[in-house]
């Protein structure tokens, strides 16, 4: 195995999460608001989209050259990608991976979920604001009842997949909406994981009255269903994790704004259109299509990557709260890079 590669913090390469597709059957207010997101909006021509083909050479020599162990598949919303399974498929042949995941709204999952384990998914993070069904319908943006999402959590279950859930919590949205989620979901093997709402992108327009503090979401959990503290799984995780007192099931926080987690990131994201973003706040990729299409060898394609790994020095959300003079600066979309 090749020597660990790191940043100029120190921070290895671990988790490659590859968006496969720009678009979204989802019109989610705080990632692809309709109003900007509408009919006229130019999404990702086919030609400028990586294929499987060329996402798995990709991933293959991140994970013998790279140190890469997770990939984690992303969108937009990922199964609007035509047989995604069959990159799954490809994915899963490369040695050397120890996880694969797939971030998703769910709604499509009843068709797919199947294939996908067969494929070789191991999980799913599906995400999901309310179980308030009228609530939810506005929050989409594409008038989405919210069984729809319950059975696509129900297909992943029913396939053997693992299954989290993602709240992103909105000051105003559906700070109301915790304790139901948590009554919900607290005695059954989905885990629960409450998100910070982020500035991330330029259209979501956020403000930090927005954001619901991880300790304030603590509290309105704990107050009612008591939980404690929990090792992290792995270094570099993204949630801090709780369990319950009463049954030990597990939920977590994830907590960008109030309490960043730049100094274990070893995160490293693959843009549809084929650009390695080495942070979420990023304003541009670094063009990896061109180098593939301009016929590079599998040595000089590592090389391009070990190069901008080894010049990253990206800590977004540890500077953000003092930087907020650069309120303005350009940053990717999140529906470009998945989260
Ligand atoms: P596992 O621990 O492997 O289950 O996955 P995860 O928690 O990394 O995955 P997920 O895609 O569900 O991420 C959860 C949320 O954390 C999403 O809203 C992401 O946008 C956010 N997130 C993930 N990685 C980062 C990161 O590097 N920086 C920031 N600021 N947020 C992140
Ligand atoms: N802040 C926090 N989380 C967000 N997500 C999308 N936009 C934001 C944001 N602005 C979440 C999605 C999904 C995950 C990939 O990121 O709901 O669960
Ligand atoms: Fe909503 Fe996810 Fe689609 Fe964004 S990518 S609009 S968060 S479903
Ligand atoms: Fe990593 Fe950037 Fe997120 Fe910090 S803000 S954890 S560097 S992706």
């Amino acid at each position: 195995m090749k020597p660990t590669m790191t940043d100029r913090l120190g921070r290895p390469l671990r988790d490659l999460r590859i968006s496969v597709t720009d678009k979204c059957n989802f019109r989610c207010s705080y990632c692809m608001p309709p109003e900007i997101f509408d009919k006229y909006f130019k999404f990702l021509p086919k030609d400028e989209i990586l294929s499987f083909e060329e996402i798995t050479r990709l991933s293959t020599i991140m994970v013998k050259e790279a140190g890469i162990r997770k990939l984690r598949v992303t969108g937009g919303e990922p199964l609007m990608r035509h047989e995604v399974s069959k990159l799954i498929a490809m994915l899963n042949k490369i040695e050397g991976v120890d996880d694969i995941a797939m971030t998703t709204n769910g709604s499509l999952l009843p068709k797919h979920a199947k294939a996908l384990k067969e494929a070789g998914l191991n999980r799913v993070t599906i995400s999901l604001d309310s179980l308030n069904d009228e609530k939810f319908r506005k929050i989409n943006g594409r008038d989405v009842g919210v069984q729809e999402v319950l059975d696509g959590v129900r297909a992943a279950e029913e396939a053997g997949l693992g299954v989290k859930m993602n709240m992103v919590v909105k000051r105003g949205m559906n700070e109301d909406d915790i304790l139901p989620m948590v009554e919900y979901f607290k005695d059954t093997n989905v885990i629960l994981r409450f998100i910070e709402f982020m500035d991330v992108g330029n259209s979501n327009g956020w403000k930090l009255d927005h954001v619901v503090s991880k300790k304030e979401m603590y509290h309105i959990i704990n107050n009612v269903f008591p939980i404690e503290p929990k090792d992290a799984n792995y270094r570099g995780e993204v949630a801090e994790r709780f369990v319950f007192k009463d049954n030990q099931n597990e939920i977590g926080i994830i907590s960008s704004v109030t309490d960043a987690f730049c100094s274990d990131c070893s995160r490293i994201r693959l843009s549809a259109d084929g650009k390695f973003v080495t942070c979420l706040f990023s304003g541009e990729g670094h063009d990896v299509r061109s180098v593939i299409r301009s016929g590079a060898t599998d040595p000089e394609i590592a090389g391009f990557i070990s190069e901008l790994w080894a010049k990253r020095d990206d800590r977004y959300s540890e500077e953000r709260l003092n930087n907020t003079d650069k309120k303005d600066i350009k940053k990717i979309e999140m529906s470009h890079i998945g989260g």
